[in-house]
């Protein structure tokens, strides 16, 4: 049985599929899944992409407040998520050794590598929230079925 949050997800995903038929560009699938994220979980404070570009991990689209640039390398919760190839859930940003906080307001955070077509991991998607555990198991799996679906052939 779906929870109440994996079947807003679910719709999230619906949502976004017939756009991302219409588009296959990466950056311009990942700004429509920040608006729409954004604008639907109230308790997402800062939701966004970190993608390589010449191999640096730099932002992508986003929608919260100015964020960091760049991410040094092998530093902090994004790296973390990379250098793993699995999805991340921090209750508590300040017991994350190396957090890189771009603001000091996020609490907890989420974040989940996006694949391209042939698996490898070329950004990852990153959602912060001002309050202390705010994600569970149901919004890595909904996370991570918006991020597979960034380099999907629609
Ligand atoms: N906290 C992240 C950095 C990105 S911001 O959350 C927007 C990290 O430690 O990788």
């Amino acid at each position: 049985m779906k929870s109440r949050k994996g079947a807003k997800y679910e719709r999230i995903k619906d949502q976004l599929i017939p756009l991302f038929e219409k588009v296959e560009d990466p950056v311009s699938r990942m700004a429509s899944a920040v608006a729409l994220l954004k604008n639907k979980f109230s308790y997402f404070y800062w939701v966004g992409f970190y993608r390589f570009f010449r191999n640096r991990l730099v932002v992508g689209p986003y929608q919260g407040t100015l964020a960091c640039m760049e991410l040094e390398k092998d530093t902090g919760v994004c790296w973390h998520g990379i250098n793993t190839g699995q999805s991340v859930i921090v209750p508590d940003v300040d017991k994350f050794p190396g957090h890189i906080a771009c603001d000091s307001k996020p609490k907890s955070e989420v974040v989940v590598p996006v694949r391209d077509k042939t698996g490898n991991i070329v950004a990852i998607l990153d959602v912060d929230s001002k309050e202390y555990d705010s994600f569970d198991d149901d919004d890595k799996v909904g996370l991570e079925l918006i991020a597979d679906l960034i380099y999907k052939e629609l």
